[in-house]
């Protein structure tokens, strides 16, 4: 029998925090059977044969009985060798998601004279900074990208005055955009945040080249976010941090202790060492395509390209995103609109970069979509 009245729930509803009220659950749309998965920014490729049985190799040597290695060494250490620091500045997480959710559990605190923590972060850009923020109660303030989807510097500057924000989050290049900030634009909103964390999104750093290690090591309160997803990974869930050492401390005190399986830890660490070369091929590969294609984007009737430096596009359809979006899934292929952030973004897709086949099949699937019956 079912206990639970409408009663019970309704009392339940007003334990809840209420910008709740506000968010919904991620969901990632349902891409059928046969389509290509243009929408979720991943990588086209999974491992080769000979890759994925030294994976199962690795994965096999797991002790299954035994909790995993509560900090995650080996791959700190990795990470640190890779990234020039001390592996104790390294905070690895279930993704980066899972890591931008603990940076705001320990930096709640509001700044002196408010009732409330805030972050804050540019728009439109990857979606978890908001989600996050608002479901752990903290503000969450935006400042539009300009006309280039570059960082509008001056609004940020005046925004983190006016804000005092506990956290600065910069994707460079951003999600959904695909744009490189202009560097001199990052740097003043690292001048002007002085008393805040300035991180330092590096998802799709591998697609662009780019590394904000230097910005890193000249400001002690910047702080870089790296993910394996993008490059390959996604299925295994790692990312992590790179933090200064006192916020290091404090984050790792809020991250659960065995967030990291000992699978994903092996799995990640395998990846990162032995099979390095076989992902790195990967990313010059998406690279290759996604040049390649860019300007058959460009060359279509009255659309418009946005340099990428990532694993995606970021393109403006002459009409109603959403109409393209629904055309193409009917052609085979899924990409992901933003119709509904309405505006500037209402004719705006992103499309991933998939293998040559799939971009082929895009590029047609797009075409027959721009030209069907409005
Ligand atoms: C800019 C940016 N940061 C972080 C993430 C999170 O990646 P993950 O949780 O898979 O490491 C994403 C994923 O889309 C992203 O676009």
């Amino acid at each position: 029998m079912l206990a639970t009245t409408m009663h019970d729930t309704d009392r339940l509803a007003a334990l809840l925090r209420p910008s709740l009220a506000e968010l919904s659950p991620y969901v990632p749309a349902h891409v059928p059977e046969g389509v290509a998965h243009l929408d979720a920014n991943e990588s086209p490729w999974s491992l080769s044969d000979d890759a994925r049985r030294s994976l199962a190799d690795a994965i096999a040597r797991v002790e299954m009985n035994r909790y995993p290695d509560v900090r995650a060494t080996a791959l700190r250490e990795i990470v640190a060798a890779e990234n020039g620091v001390h592996p104790d500045r390294v905070v690895p997480g279930c993704g980066s998601d899972e890591v931008i959710a603990m940076l705001m559990t320990a930096l709640a605190n509001p700044p002196a004279g408010r009732s409330e923590a805030s972050v804050l972060f540019p728009a439109p850009t990857f979606v978890m900074y908001r989600q996050s923020a608002r479901s752990l109660g903290l503000r969450a303030r935006s400042v539009p990208l300009d006309d280039a989807f570059d960082l509008d510097a001056d609004a940020l500057v005046a925004a983190v005055r006016d804000e005092r924000p506990n956290v600065v989050f910069l994707a460079s290049p951003n999600n959904p955009t695909g744009t490189l900030f202009a560097r001199d634009r990052i740097a003043a909103v690292i001048e002007a945040a002085r008393d805040s964390l300035v991180v330092l999104d590096e998802a799709y750093a591998a697609f662009a080249g780019v590394t904000y290690r230097a910005e890193r090591d000249a400001n002690p309160h910047v702080a870089q976010l790296q993910t394996i997803s993008k490059i390959g990974l996604a299925a295994l869930r790692v990312g992590w941090a790179i933090l200064p050492v006192g916020v290091a401390r404090a984050v790792d005190t809020v991250r659960l202790p065995y967030n990291l399986s000992a699978t994903s830890q092996a799995a990640a660490v395998h990846c990162l060492t032995t099979l390095r070369p076989e992902l790195d091929a990967a990313v010059r590969r998406i690279v290759a395509e996604r040049d390649r294609v860019a300007p058959l984007l460009a060359a279509l009737e009255d659309v418009r390209v946005w340099p990428s430096a990532a694993n995606f596009w970021w393109i403006r359809v002459p009409r109603d995103a959403a109409a393209v979006h629904a055309g193409m899934l009917r052609r085979g292929v899924a990409v992901r609109s933003f119709h509904t952030h309405g505006g500037a973004l209402a004719r705006q897709l992103r499309i991933t970069v998939g293998t040559p086949e799939e971009n082929d099949r895009m590029l047609a699937a797009l075409r027959g979509a721009l030209a069907d019956e409005p």
